[in-house]
């Protein structure tokens, strides 16, 4: 079955809902037996059917199915934002003692997490190279039990070698996570690549309509699923049901929609580039990108976000650049179908590496407005902008 046509059918099941074609939003927290051998008997199996409502609904399972089915994983399982996919995963795998290694480009609340919670309960996190490739090898210790891989990084869009870098792993003993927000599970396949936890915030693309908080994660095993499912349910960050059900309804066009993102981003990451007051465009889809022949032999596409860097300019004149734009809102997310564009140097934390720019750095996310209609806004704005030409 080719990928679009599993898109719309997974984890679909009309013949179990009077055949309507979604399911069901499953307002539960209760759930009640028919006797005590029953209720014994649930017991036995709490994540397997209808238990209690932060445990799972049918509606939490449809969408866990459809995401599973698409990332190509063994089972998945939802939670109440992506931030919590990453914390309950790092939660969950990590113990006193033990170290990870967590790429420097990564979303700065995963950073957050590691150096304030993991610390506190004595785990120790070392940030790595984005582009260190089988180099991890050397910073892998006997009590390493986690590299943690984001890539591209949503601000710095650096493209990582995830094969090499799970080779090292896995000869290792540790086991490797993945933010695939940006990717989605369309245009990379992380099971593939040796990935053995996929991360969503499907908070972005496959919510894709800005209106609800959801993640999911899907695991490579049997053994790492119910150690992640065991210790979620225990923190109790489940995804309500309805959260549950727009995820389910934005996947079934992910397909159409990243088509659309894709092109336009494209468009215009282009157009930027040979605009003579931008310094340069971060966007592994291009050619002269220093990401890009790992992006073409990893990944099948690429989705709307994108980095770029203006000429050197004081800052209330960027201010003013985004003030003027009237087709890109500014806001701190993305996935969603309208564009948004933020300011991003003073976001980007380094402490392995060095982030080197000499002028402004802002993100785009490439919405599904006609990408004409965008790129004339940027002209405008960029035509009052003054800043030293060609960077
Ligand atoms: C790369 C990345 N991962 C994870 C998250 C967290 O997702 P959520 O906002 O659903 O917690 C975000 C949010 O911006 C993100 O950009």
């Amino acid at each position: 079955m080719k990928r679009d046509t599993r898109i719309v059918h997974a984890g679909s099941h009309p013949d179990k809902q009077f055949g309507a074609v979604n399911p069901p939003v499953y307002h539960v927290s209760t759930v009640t037996y028919p006797s005590v051998a029953a209720l014994r008997e649930a017991g036995k199996t709490p994540f397997d059917g209808m238990r209690y409502g932060r445990f799972g609904t049918p509606t939490s399972f449809a969408l866990e199915e459809a995401v599973c089915t698409l990332e190509g994983g063994y089972r998945s399982i939802s939670t109440a934002s992506g931030l919590a996919a990453i914390t309950g995963t790092l939660a969950a795998l990590l113990k006193s003692g033990d170290h990870a290694l967590m790429v420097d480009s990564c979303y700065h609340p995963t950073r957050r997490f590691c150096d304030e919670l993991l610390k506190r309960y004595g785990i120790e996190t070392t940030f790595y190279d984005p582009l260190i490739g089988s180099g991890i090898a050397a910073l892998i210790r006997p009590e390493t039990r986690l590299v943690f891989v984001e890539s591209p990084g949503s601000l710095t869009f650096e493209v990582q070698d995830i094969p090499a870098i799970a080779q090292a792993a896995h000869a290792r003993g540790a086991l490797v996570a993945m933010d695939n927000t940006w990717a989605t599970p369309l245009f990379f396949r992380p099971f593939d690549k040796g990935v053995d936890v996929s991360i969503q915030a499907a908070t972005k693309f496959i919510v894709g309509h800005s209106d609800a908080m959801l993640g999911v994660i899907t695991c490579a095993t049997e053994e790492i699923w119910h150690a992640i499912k065991s210790s979620v349910a225990l923190s109790g960050v489940c995804a309500g049901s309805e959260e549950a059900y727009l995820g389910l309804r934005g996947l079934r066009t992910l397909g159409a929609r990243l088509k659309q993102h894709q092109e336009s981003g494209l468009k215009l990451a282009r157009w930027l580039r040979a605009h003579p007051k931008v310094a340069r465009v971060l966007h592994p889809a291009l050619p002269e990108d220093p990401g890009y022949a790992l992006w073409k032999r990893d990944f099948s596409g690429a989705c709307g976000l994108f980095g770029f860097e203006l000429g050197p300019c004081p800052a209330e004149q960027v201010d003013a650049f985004l003030d003027a734009l009237e087709h890109f809102s500014l806001g701190y997310s993305w996935g969603g179908f309208e564009s948004l564009i933020i300011p991003t140097s003073t976001g980007i934390v380094r402490t392995a590496t060095e982030w080197h720019t000499a002028g402004p750095m802002l993100r785009i996310h490439t919405g599904l407005e006609d990408p004409d209609d965008l790129i004339a806004d940027l002209q405008c704005a960029l035509d009052s902008l003054e800043v030293a030409a060609g960077g």
